[in-house]
């Protein structure tokens, strides 16, 4: 694979994932076109040696394996871990307001959004419908509307006294997009939206009454190589659907010298605490169906090696004060190791040496992340599946720009480093355990 079809690639997922569920379909179909098998959680599995497979959960999570003739409990497994949701603005239950000639869409904030990037942009709404069939069974589908519907206009700055403040702008009141004007003779009804819209979507698509729904905004402005060298990938929700690719290719294109796995999980943004986030049971169960014999599960757990992959932050030319310039890394310069004393991020000497290692066998280069001693450290699902299994893990992740704003920038060339290096992970016929025990 040549950088630019993995950029291509990168900018198409990006684009046909508005969503937590949206991603997981678009990684689903990758998989599925990969030859990857599909294991329903609720049915009896059948393993082979030498098999592909994947399993989903709240199709908003997915975890892919791929096996080797060699037992798991001699390889240990190779896991990259990503996640497949990003902060966003949610639609409420019963989100029409009807009031000053507008009809606005009422929201609740997911995760810890960026807020003043989300005025002013062409907003379209996304996500998962559960209806009701004319038979009375329930079923959910995807939806997505593509074109711009709705807008949150900013106050003009003859109205604004003092400059918008993210911190300043108020949740319930301010955030609120608007849909359409009103029309007093038709009083709104966003079922009937969605119901239209359904219908555009599906053929012939048998509903008595939409019940629920988990719909997200998203820009309409598709993600694209920018600079005037194309130096950059600008888009939304490149943390961190940019490392759910990059693991996705990483394990459908290697030639599987080792049991490998990746695991996408949904709400990290928020905790991680649910059925389908990495705090929950998804990880744990998936392993246990695999080897059920608790001493190989356990043996298989002590030789595996997890690669946690979630955006870093690049060292911003405007806001230089913001970091530690030993620890600050660059544009194109490779993926950053992340490391946090209080172990925010799961990398310790022994796995960043890894890492490290595994970078140069792949010849791209590597840098390392450290935040200011003086200032607050984000997290990833690194240290909640390496204290919930035992699994060493590195913490790591492209340099990126604006982290959690409606557009996030990267350097055009970081995806594909780091593709390269899980790629390599994958496939190195070295022993993961060997490399990373620790010896007196
Ligand atoms: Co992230």
């Amino acid at each position: 694979m040549q950088k630019s079809d993995f950029n291509t690639g990168l900018l198409n997922f990006l684009n046909n994932s508005p969503t937590a569920f949206h991603a997981a379909a678009s990684a689903r179909k990758l998989l599925k076109d990969n030859n990857f098998i599909h294991l329903p959680e609720a049915q009896t599995w059948e393993l082979k040696a030498a098999g592909k497979y994947f399993v989903t959960r709240n199709n908003s999570s997915i975890i892919a394996f791929t096996l080797t003739e060699n037992a798991l409990s001699d390889t240990g497994l190779r896991i990259v871990g990503a996640h497949t949701d990003s902060p966003a603005l949610k639609v409420k239950p019963f989100p029409l307001q009807d009031d000053h000639n507008c009809v606005r869409v009422g929201i609740e904030v997911y995760g810890g959004a960026l807020l003043t990037p989300w005025f002013d942009r062409d907003l379209s709404i996304a996500g998962r419908i559960t209806y009701r069939k004319n038979n009375g069974t329930l079923k959910s589908k995807l939806i997505d509307f593509r074109r711009p519907i709705a807008i949150i206009p900013s106050l003009a700055i003859h109205l604004a006294k003092d400059s918008t403040k993210s911190c300043d702008i108020n949740k319930e009141n301010e955030l609120t997009p608007i849909l359409m004007l009103s029309n007093n003779n038709t009083p709104p009804d966003f079922t009937t939206l969605l119901h239209e819209q359904l219908s555009l979507e599906y053929d012939r698509i048998d509903i008595d009454e939409i019940i629920d729904h988990e719909l997200f905004f998203y820009d309409t402005q598709p993600a694209c190589l920018t600079g005037i060298n194309k130096d950059f990938i600008s888009g939304a929700r490149l943390d961190n659907l940019l490392s759910c690719y990059t693991a996705i290719r990483a394990i459908c294109n290697g030639t599987p010298q080792s049991n490998a796995m990746i695991i996408l999980s949904d709400h990290e943004e928020i905790g991680s605490t649910s059925t389908s986030g990495a705090k929950g049971s998804f990880l744990r169960d998936t392993l246990d169906r695999i080897l059920p014999n608790t001493e190989e599960n356990l043996r298989c757990k002590a030789k595996s090696l997890l690669i946690s992959a979630d955006n870093a932050h690049t060292l911003h030319p405007n806001y230089p004060d913001k970091y530690d310039h030993k620890h600050a890394p660059l544009f194109n310069h490779g993926p950053a190791i992340k490391l946090n004393a209080e172990q925010r991020y799961a990398t310790n000497s022994i796995t960043s040496s890894f890492f490290q290692t595994l970078c140069k066998q792949a010849n791209i280069p590597v840098q390392q992340f450290v935040m200011r001693s003086d200032m607050a450290c984000g997290s990833t699902v690194g240290p909640l599946i390496s204290a919930e299994t035992g699994i060493k893990t590195i913490d790591v992740g492209v340099p990126s720009l604006a982290m959690h704003s409606i557009r996030e920038t990267i350097g055009s060339n970081d995806g594909w480093y780091l593709y390269r290096a899980c790629n390599k992970f994958f496939e190195l016929p070295f022993n993961c355990n060997e490399w990373t025990s620790i010896s007196k």
